[in-house]
């Protein structure tokens, strides 16, 4: 019923027993998540956390705050997790300048190098932009061939304007709990905005619980929560949202029809 297209279980030792989380994720009517990495190891980590559980499914990538983990040969061991069936894109990227950690041109050229590495993959990606929407658009409009098999712009808060420039990308656009959040009118703007066919939803577990769960570990179930708030903002049903946005993950992520095809599950 509902898919969370974004989360981190594979944070050792924040959730505990994972194959009872999942059973209540389950009874929560959650039977879907994308599990993403941040560098290596956490992809590694999300790969056979996927081969373990038939709701998992995982991203690889290196995120522009963990840099400093990227190691010579990282590229083709995260291409080599990502040959299985359940490695649906390339995630996390982009550009991080809130926490001015890591240097800017640092960023952008692992950015540019995951975006080549999904293109030689034919793998989707998704796309983390912090204080950065400038630089971000600009490296996708510059790299627009290697997007031939699209991408999401995770947690995405800005304006409608601003989604309205990745959506001339062909890009998604997935919301997180900050949209429930009470000043989020910008986001909510762009909520509304953001045509039918190209919105997601996530949690970005364990971060940004949604409200009433403001400030608590996040899980997927909450994602419910997001797909309440977004069916309110927009005037749908949710349910019927819902179902929409499961199509839209399975079109962008659309390694998990192949898996699910593969695994005799029947069709989508
Ligand atoms: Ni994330």
């Amino acid at each position: 019923m509902y898919i969370d297209t974004h989360a981190h279980l594979n944070y050792e030792d924040k959730y505990g027993d994972i194959p009872s989380l999942l059973s209540s994720l389950r009874a929560a009517g959650v039977d879907a998540v994308v599990n993403a990495g941040w560098n290596y190891a956490s992809s590694l980590l999300a790969a056979n956390m996927a081969k373990e559980e038939p709701m998992l499914y995982f991203a690889a990538g290196v995120h522009p705050s963990n840099l400093a983990d990227l190691a010579q040969g990282d590229y083709g061991r995260i291409a080599g997790l990502l040959s299985s069936p359940k490695g649906v894109a390339v995630e996390e990227i982009g550009l991080d300048y809130h926490y001015g950690g890591a240097d800017k041109e640092a960023q952008k050229r692992a950015f540019c190098e995951q975006l080549e590495l999904a293109d030689a993959l034919s793998l989707p990606v998704v796309i983390h932009s912090r204080d950065a929407a400038e630089d971000t658009l600009r490296i996708l409009k510059d790299n627009r061939a290697k997007l031939a098999r699209g991408g999401v712009m995770h947690c995405f808060s800005g304006s409608p304007e601003t989604a309205k420039e990745y959506l001339k990308l062909g890009l998604y656009i997935s919301f997180a709990g900050p949209v429930t959040f009470k000043n989020a009118r910008r986001a909510d703007e762009a909520a509304k905005a953001v045509p039918a066919d190209r919105l997601l939803a996530e949690t970005d577990s364990p971060y940004l619980a949604p409200e009433p769960f403001r400030g608590t570990l996040n899980t997927p179930e909450n994602v419910a929560l997001v797909y309440a708030k977004l069916a309110a903002l927009r005037g749908e049903e949710t349910q019927a949202l819902a179902e929409r946005i499961e199509k839209n993950a399975r079109t962008l992520f659309y390694k998990m029809n192949d898996e699910k095809r593969e695994n005799g599950h029947g069709k989508v």
